[in-house]
């Protein structure tokens, strides 16, 4: 892989983390699922807002995020599929979010006017990219980026198949010398993981895989397994 000369070793060392998406959670119990979620051992709470205008579909907001916070002690990892995402980046970030994650998309005319709003907020500050979209636009920022989210389907809904494509730009990422977390969210499993950790991602996004399976925990634990074989130098030799 091109990049293996650069980042190789320091990434595939990286810890691998899993953040369980509450869209595909019940909502009726929704703190009762989050339990579920630290018990299964997950790092953080993938917490998915959209309005209905960048995404067609609508999610949850402001006061869900101020409750939750109130009930867990793991990072708030807020994914924003919204439109002009600097005008709500402080509301966010006072809401409780550790990580705020924003699309390059819903900003690319005022993209650094923008991200200069998110570091101002004193979050972890997360970039994505869409389903569609090449990562070539955030290389001059990247030392700017503490995660990039490489979307693996075209944000929205959970439950869609995951895009091969985003191997591509996750391992352009890498070549680029991008020594931040990169996330990939839509369709992981215990088959999807391990191309996106042999590409250089190490935080997954997982819904419909955590949330719908007979047991959370062994769920989590085969998404750990192939992440971990898919490190080892061996199963890299012959990517
Ligand atoms: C969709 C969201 C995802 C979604 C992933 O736009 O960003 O976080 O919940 O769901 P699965 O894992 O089911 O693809
Ligand atoms: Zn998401």
């Amino acid at each position: 892989m091109v990049w293996q000369n650069t980042l190789y070793n320091a990434v595939m060392s990286l810890p691998i983390r899993i953040a369980p998406s509450l869209l595909a959670c019940d909502f009726t119990r929704l703190g009762a699922e989050m339990a579920r979620a630290e018990a299964a051992g997950a790092e953080w709470h993938h917490v998915d807002v959209m309005d209905g205008h960048f995404v067609p579909n609508l999610s949850i907001g402001l006061p869900v995020v101020e409750s939750i916070k109130k009930v867990t002690k793991l990072p708030l990892d807020v994914h924003l599929m919204i439109e002009q995402p600097g005008e709500w980046a402080q509301r966010y970030a006072d809401a409780g979010a550790d990580i705020l994650t924003f699309h390059y998309e819903a900003c690319a005319a005022n993209f650094e006017a923008t991200l200069a709003q998110y570091k101002a907020t004193g979050c972890r500050v997360g970039v994505s990219i869409n389903g569609g979209t090449e990562p070539e636009p955030l290389r001059p920022y990247l030392d700017q980026i503490d995660m990039v989210l490489v979307m693996s389907i075209y944000a929205g809904f959970g439950g869609q198949k995951f895009m091969p494509e985003c191997l591509g730009r996750i391992e352009k990422l890498r070549s680029w010398g991008f020594k931040g977390d990169i996330q990939v969210d839509g369709g992981i499993t215990d088959e999807t993981i391990g191309p996106c950790t042999k590409a250089g991602a190490n935080v997954f996004v997982a819904g419909t895989y955590l949330f719908k399976a007979d047991s959370m925990a062994s769920a989590m634990g085969r998404l750990r397994a192939a992440a971990a074989a898919a490190q080892q130098p061996d199963n890299n030799a012959t990517a």
